[in-house]
């Protein structure tokens, strides 16, 4: 019996040498499973005398617990290999160049547009939107441009219908915000206009402006000019000024075309503001009495002041932009360069 229980004790170390995990689950069973060897000797022992049994079950007792300790020792050496394995396998190097994800921006026109959208709300105003296709009466008749009226023909009109027609400028958003709202009235809104323009550099049949309305009691002339150069300001710099030259507009009076200094030059003359030193922005003015009845608002009680400035003349001059055709192509070289 003696001889046995070394013997398998000496099978088992002689076994266990080199095994991997699956194998020394199969050398558990095949020593302390159910029919293992370790087991056999103990159905063994019921054969021998109550003495010996007594000492060869101690003995025997012995092994099977040698036998599961080095088991569970090995089992726990070979996991914590494996982990150490497995994590040096799976470690990512932190130091590699990433992927690079291909980020769009915001086309040049609509950062413009959220930029002048920005300044006029530090300055208290609200931001308003018109439908790009409206009714004659919005777009000309309750802007004092009676049918037949010369003023017509300045601006070629796209008709959809009789009497329907694709806005020609931002205007009419002052006759919605008047029905809309009572005085005091501080608008502005940006928004799309088209026009039958022949395209050249400066002339695109679609095109931008941003509208702004003021009404109140006691607004004058001095209210419309602080409101255009502090925009001015805030736009193109400090240095930059707002000149007003008289003009007609059939729903100001008086009415006034706006032009800055010229950036490029500074006002002494270039190319681009054709030797003037001033760049055209648009036009302004008080708003006409006629306009202001023709909404119910009493022109002896409240006055208004409105202007209408290109969004693509902003843009060309603040980045530089030679050709308004350059927003409308979207060639990528040109947008790319606008990446806030
Ligand atoms: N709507 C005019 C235009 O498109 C500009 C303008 C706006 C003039 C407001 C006076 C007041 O030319």
């Amino acid at each position: 019996m003696k001889d046995k229980i070394e013997q398998i004790k000496m099978e088992f170390e002689e076994k266990i040498k080199g095994k991997s995990l699956k194998e020394i689950k199969e050398l558990e069973t095949y020593f302390i499973g159910r029919k293992g060897k370790v087991t056999e000797l103990f159905k063994m022992l019921k054969t021998l005398p109550k003495m010996q049994r007594r000492e060869f079950g101690a003995e025997i007792n012995e092994l099977k617990q040698f036998i599961e300790k080095n088991i569970s020792e090995q089992v726990a050496t070979l996991e914590r290999k494996e982990k150490i394995r497995k994590l040096k396998e799976e470690s990512i190097d932190v130091t590699l160049p990433g992927i690079k994800l291909h980020t769009g921006n915001l086309h040049i026109l609509s950062q413009t547009i959220l930029e002048v959208e920005k300044i006029f709300l530090s300055m208290g105003f609200d931001v308003m939107v018109g439908p790009e296709i409206e009714k004659d009466y919005y777009n000309f008749e309750a802007l004092n441009i009676p049918e037949f009226h010369p003023a017509r023909d300045m601006q070629d009109t796209f008709y959809l219908a009789k009497k329907i027609l694709l806005r020609t400028q931002t205007s009419p958003i002052q006759i919605h915000a008047m029905e809309k709202y009572k005085p005091p009235i501080r608008i502005i809104a940006v928004g799309r206009c088209y026009r039958r323009d022949a395209v050249d550099s400066s002339h695109f049949p679609i095109f931008h402006q941003v509208e702004g309305l003021v009404v109140d009691r006691k607004v004058t002339f001095a209210n419309l000019k602080g409101t255009l150069a502090e925009f001015t300001r805030e736009m193109f710099g400090k240095d930059v000024k707002v000149r007003f030259t008289p003009s007609y507009f059939p729903f100001v009076e008086p009415g006034a075309e706006t032009s800055i200094t010229c950036v490029l030059c500074g006002g002494k003359g270039c190319p681009v503001c054709k030797y003037t030193g001033w760049l055209e922005m648009g036009g302004s003015g008080m708003v006409h009495p006629n306009v202001l009845r023709g909404v119910g608002i009493d022109p002896e009680v409240y006055q208004g002041f409105a202007f209408g400035w290109g969004i693509e003349r902003i843009a060309m001059i603040k980045y530089r932009i030679p050709d308004i055709r350059m927003f409308y192509q979207n060639d990528l070289r040109f947008l790319k360069q606008f990446k806030g």
